[in-house]
């Protein structure tokens, strides 16, 4: 551009001073190229280039906002939530997201949460694995201006952004329904409940307890009803440890409620496991209830693992749009719970089914998304190897500008240098050859008007021609290539040729007539003139 600049600049006087540079040093091509052909074609094309190489620079969209994800587990109901906040990911272009995942470890989950703050993200959405362990970390990054949305469990005091989750509460309220209409309310037969609890420190774990402990009190208060619990910590297998490890020493319970499908299906697995063990001849069946009413679960109560269960909204999807809410600064809801409801056999089956289509959408969106993305690196391919192509050919072309301006350049000082002196010098010659031209005439009319009087001699030619002894020797030899003595002799033989040509004069009538001083000496300078003598014409 430096140099664009410069051409530009110097323009005018410079194109003007390169034609005629150009023509002197025959440079036939540059010649040629008119002022305007380089407006019209050079300047425009150069900026063309650079428009282009904006142009395609600028493709990417305005702002990209980088979210954070901490997952305390990975299981099917987390991952189902992954999936609907991938989809929703699609209506938002300028939002990313960057998951991790703790296991069900407190102190990873923290770590996590504190790289995320490390990476200065731009909203944290977090499902703390439990709530008075992982606090810490997500008010650090509440009070480093990371706005956070806590997913599915809560965390204690009010340092966070907004919260979306399910009512756990109210869960605990229907395992409690389910447990009474299953038992009954009767105070004549005492009832064993089996609960096999999530992980202590989780506040589902605890309001789903509560919400149970509080509902078969307020339905069946006199009802002997004992409840007892394992802990299953929210996984299957855990469930199925503790539950065989409880019935080594326990009747079978009456019921059991697990807090998630996968620990009914675990605490089922440990059932069935006794299921030779007669009680007063007769084998027991144990109705097991389990929370979450997503695939693992429905699937568990249509093959009558489990009888029933309730459900329990992951809603990915909404915690994308109230992320995207809090990033534009568009207005949104702080707490958003979620609602609850049973599920049984009659609704489990149409839920499961349509649960499959939604996977496969799920899997076909999934696909289609990949599609896109693919083609979409295609093309930002495309569009670098573009980019580099022009930019090759803008270097191409600033080369072969420079050449020629340095081309320009060098031609410049070159006639600076050497025509422009030349030419000068010329010039001199040709002005300095008019002066002595001029004086040559003089010089000859002077003498040839005195060709006759005996005191034509340099001194008198002098005083005739204004000029000092030096100046005129200096400037007769220089127009004549000769002394003036000699001159003056010279036009004198040619007069007397003429003379003895044109005339009947003698040779001594001749000799006298131009001032020798003999015939004798007149006829030896004719001869060393001529060649011959006088008498041989
Ligand atoms: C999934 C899960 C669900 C449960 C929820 C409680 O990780 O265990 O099964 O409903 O978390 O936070």
């Amino acid at each position: 551009m430096l140099v664009f600049g410069i051409i530009w600049k110097k323009d005018a006087r410079l194109f003007a001073k390169l034609k005629k540079i150009l023509y002197l040093c025959h440079v036939k091509p540059f010649y040629h190229m008119k002022n305007n052909i380089r407006f019209l074609v050079l300047y425009p094309l150069s900026i063309l280039y650079f428009l282009l190489l904006v142009g395609c620079c600028q493709h990417k969209p305005n702002a990209i906002y980088r979210i954070g994800v901490s997952q305390c587990l990975d299981d099917a109901w987390r991952q189902k939530m992954n999936y609907e906040m991938e989809r929703e990911l699609l209506l938002h272009p300028d939002m990313t997201l960057s998951r991790r995942i703790a296991y069900g470890s407190n102190e990873l989950q923290c770590e996590q949460i504190d790289s995320f703050i490390r990476e200065r993200v731009d909203l944290l959405i977090v499902s703390p694995n439990e709530a008075e362990q992982v606090q810490p970390a997500v008010t650090r990054a509440y009070r480093a201006g990371i706005p956070v949305i806590v997913a599915d469990r809560r965390v204690p005091g009010d340092e966070w952004t907004a919260f979306i989750g399910g009512d756990n509460y109210k869960v605990g309220r229907l395992m409690a329904q389910w447990v009474t209409e299953k038992l009954g309310t009767s105070k004549a037969k005492p009832f064993v409940v089996l609960e096999v609890a999530g992980l202590p420190g989780s506040t589902p774990a605890t309001l789903r307890h509560k919400g149970m402990m509080d509902g078969i009190e307020e339905a069946a208060p006199q009802a002997k009803i004992a409840i007892e619990s394992v802990m299953g910590r929210w996984y299957q297998e855990n469930a199925y440890e503790a539950v065989s490890a409880y019935l080594e020493d326990h009747p079978l319970p009456d019921v059991i409620v697990a807090h998630n499908d996968l620990m009914a299906i675990g605490a089922a697995e440990a059932v069935k496991k006794n299921e030779g063990t007669m009680y007063n001849g007769r084998r027991k069946e144990v109705p097991i209830m389990g929370v979450d009413g997503i695939h693992p679960g429905l699937q568990a109560i249509v093959d009558g693992k489990i009888e029933c269960s309730a459900t329990y909204s992951s809603r990915g999807d909404m915690l994308i749009d109230a992320a995207s809410r809090i990033l534009h600064k568009e207005p949104y809801v702080r707490d958003t719970v979620l609602e609850t409801a049973l599920v049984d056999l009659t609704a489990a089956y149409p839920m499961l089914k349509q649960d499959e289509a939604i996977t496969r959408d799920l899997e076909t969106l999934h696909i289609v998304q990949t599609q896109a993305e693919c083609k979409w690196k295609q093309q930002r391919f495309d569009r670098f190897v573009l980019i580099l192509f022009m930019v090759f050919f803008f270097i191409l072309f600033l080369i072969t500008l420079s050449y020629i301006f340095i081309k320009q350049c060098k031609i410049q000082t070159k006639i600076r240098h050497d025509i422009i002196p030349q030419l000068e010098n010329m010039q001199k010659a040709i002005q300095l050859s008019k002066k002595d031209e001029a004086f040559a005439e003089r010089l000859r009319q002077v003498v040839d008007d005195y060709l006759t009087d005996p005191h034509l001699n340099v001194e008198f030619l002098g005083s005739k021609l204004q000029l000092s002894r030096t100046q005129l020797f200096r400037r007769v030899k220089a127009v004549a290539g000769k002394g003036p003595l000699d001159y003056i002799r010279e036009r004198r033989l040619v007069r007397a040729d003429e003379l003895l040509r044109t005339t009947d004069m003698t040779i001594q009538q001749v000799t006298l007539e131009l001032c020798f001083s003999s015939p004798s000496y007149f006829t030896k300078c004719y001869k060393e003139y001529f060649g011959h003598l006088p008498s041989a014409r």
